[in-house]
């Protein structure tokens, strides 16, 4: 798969304005006085103002901060980006641990994410402990969501040492997992469930990456669905998997199927089939009595094959990232995308009218579409292992993905009182 070269076009969605503003309540009414002031723009970094500054400054120092959307803008040279190593996390899971297997150069790791007109704070592990204090958080998909999982697990293990607990819950220790941070009461797991939905492998010659899947668009992946109901985080993804030839059922009739090459069947695009795995995985969030929880979608995590498909020979093998200018989603990738992303509002619409859970949308995917040079590529494996494919799907840990768990906490962070409308800033 070449790829393009041209604007960024992601589809923009409601801002997610930063919540760094300082509070500044009893000026409020003097500042209602003076609106027009306010409008003057700045872009004066943020710094607490000492109390003679506030006074002083009311008449030549503040402004009105823009909302900064912390999902778009681009990665800048930052030589101390990484966290952590293969040699100070040992939890690394080898499919991922580019360090171990010699991955030669080490430019991907030296990178930050910079959004347009404000910062990301670098990740705080204490900072995250305290916020998830006594509380759980579930990563819910595929084994992209678990190399999420993974990165945390390393964010936080520098502070805190997490127990392995999946086996009191599970015999399948690859696909679900639990570690427990005792001194934080603090949880934290993966189910797998790549279609989200209920998945059967239905391919007569057996399961290999390309065997049709029947999917049961209605009905949970109960894996997930039975255990999530007292977790206060549940963040939800899925991705490359539906790029395979699916069957589509509803209320157990087969209504279509995707790519499937039967001839009696109808063709169903496979974003009806992806939307369809969110909308049922938001509904059972809704419907789940005892849930109360914080629901995220994370956005679809974008592979970088170059050189071939995926299935033969194709790689990636570059070792810097994109540019602003220099890439684009589009095709497939897009469509996922925005299909997901309308159902996320669809959910986030009907919670409003309904029951009042938070939505939250954990939109890496122009981050992570900049980075070709974050997968493992070869170096997921020792180099003496024969292996079918690069990986150009799943990232390095370290890697780019652990700024998803920056995005992460910046959600995560309690939200500011509405009266934060009069977002100050104090300029020099
Ligand atoms: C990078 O790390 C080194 C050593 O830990 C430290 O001395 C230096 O100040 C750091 N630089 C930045 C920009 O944080
Ligand atoms: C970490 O990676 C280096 C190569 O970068 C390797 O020599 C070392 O053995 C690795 N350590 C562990 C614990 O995997
Ligand atoms: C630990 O957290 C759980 C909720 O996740 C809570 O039910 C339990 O009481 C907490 N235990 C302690 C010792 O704080
Ligand atoms: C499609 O055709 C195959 C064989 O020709 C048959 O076994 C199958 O039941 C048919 N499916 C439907 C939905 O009609
Ligand atoms: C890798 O595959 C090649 C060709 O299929 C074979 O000759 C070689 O022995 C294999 N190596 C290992 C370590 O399995």
């Amino acid at each position: 798969m070449k790829i393009h070269i041209s604007n960024i076009e992601l589809p923009r969605g409601k801002l997610a304005p930063q919540k760094r503003a300082i509070m500044l309540a009893p000026t409020l009414v003097v500042l209602v006085l003076i609106p027009l002031y306010l409008f003057i723009d700045s872009s004066i970094p943020l710094q607490p103002p000492s109390k003679v500054g506030l006074y002083k400054g009311l008449w030549s120092n503040f402004r009105l901060e823009k909302p900064c959307d912390v999902f778009r803008g681009e990665w800048v040279l930052y030589p101390n980006a990484t966290y952590y190593t293969n040699e100070t996390c040992p939890l690394i899971i080898d499919q991922q641990n580019c360090l171990k297997f010699g991955r030669p150069d080490t430019e991907y790791l030296k990178w930050k994410w910079k959004p347009e007109g404000c910062e990301l704070p670098r990740f705080d592990a204490v900072e995250f402990l305290e916020i998830a204090k006594g509380k759980s958080v579930a990563f819910v998909g595929d084994s992209v969501g678990r190399n999420q999982m993974q990165s945390l697990l390393c964010l936080l293990a520098s502070v805190s040492h997490p127990e392995d607990i999946t086996s009191r819950y599970t015999s399948d220790t690859i696909n679900f997992r639990r570690w427990f941070f005792p001194e934080f009461n603090f949880t934290l797991a993966s189910f797998w469930a790549p279609f989200l939905v209920k998945a059967v492998d239905s391919d007569s010659n057996g399961h290999t990456y390309t065997s049709i899947m029947s999917l049961h668009l209605d009905e949970p992946e109960e894996a997930w669905a039975r255990e999530v109901e007292n977790f206060d985080y549940v963040i939800i993804s899925a991705g490359q998997w539906f790029y395979r030839p699916m069957i589509f059922y509803e209320k157990g009739q087969l209504v279509g199927c995707s790519s499937c090459g039967l001839k009696n069947v109808t063709e169903i695009p496979r974003f009806y089939g992806y939307g369809m795995a969110f909308r049922t995985s938001f509904r059972i969030l809704l419907d789940l009595k005892g849930y109360k929880g914080v629901t995220f979608l994370r956005t679809f995590s974008p592979g970088h094959f170059e050189n071939g498909p995926w299935n033969d020979g194709g790689n990636c093998i570059r070792t810097r990232p994109f540019g602003k200018e220099e890439v684009r989603l589009m095709g497939y990738d897009l469509e996922f995308y925005k299909t997901q992303v309308e159902e996320y509002r669809a959910a986030e619409r009907e919670s409003r009218s309904k029951r009042r859970l938070k939505f939250k949308l954990l939109d890496t995917t122009e981050a992570s579409l900049m980075r070709p040079d974050g997968h493992p590529n070869t170096y997921g494996h020792s180099p003496h292992k024969n292996s079918t494919f690069n990986d150009c799907v799943h990232w390095c840990v370290p890697g780019p993905i652990d700024t998803w768990n920056e995005f992460l906490i910046h959600l995560m962070k309690p939200e500011i009182p509405r009266f934060s409308f009069w977002k100050l800033r104090r300029g020099a």
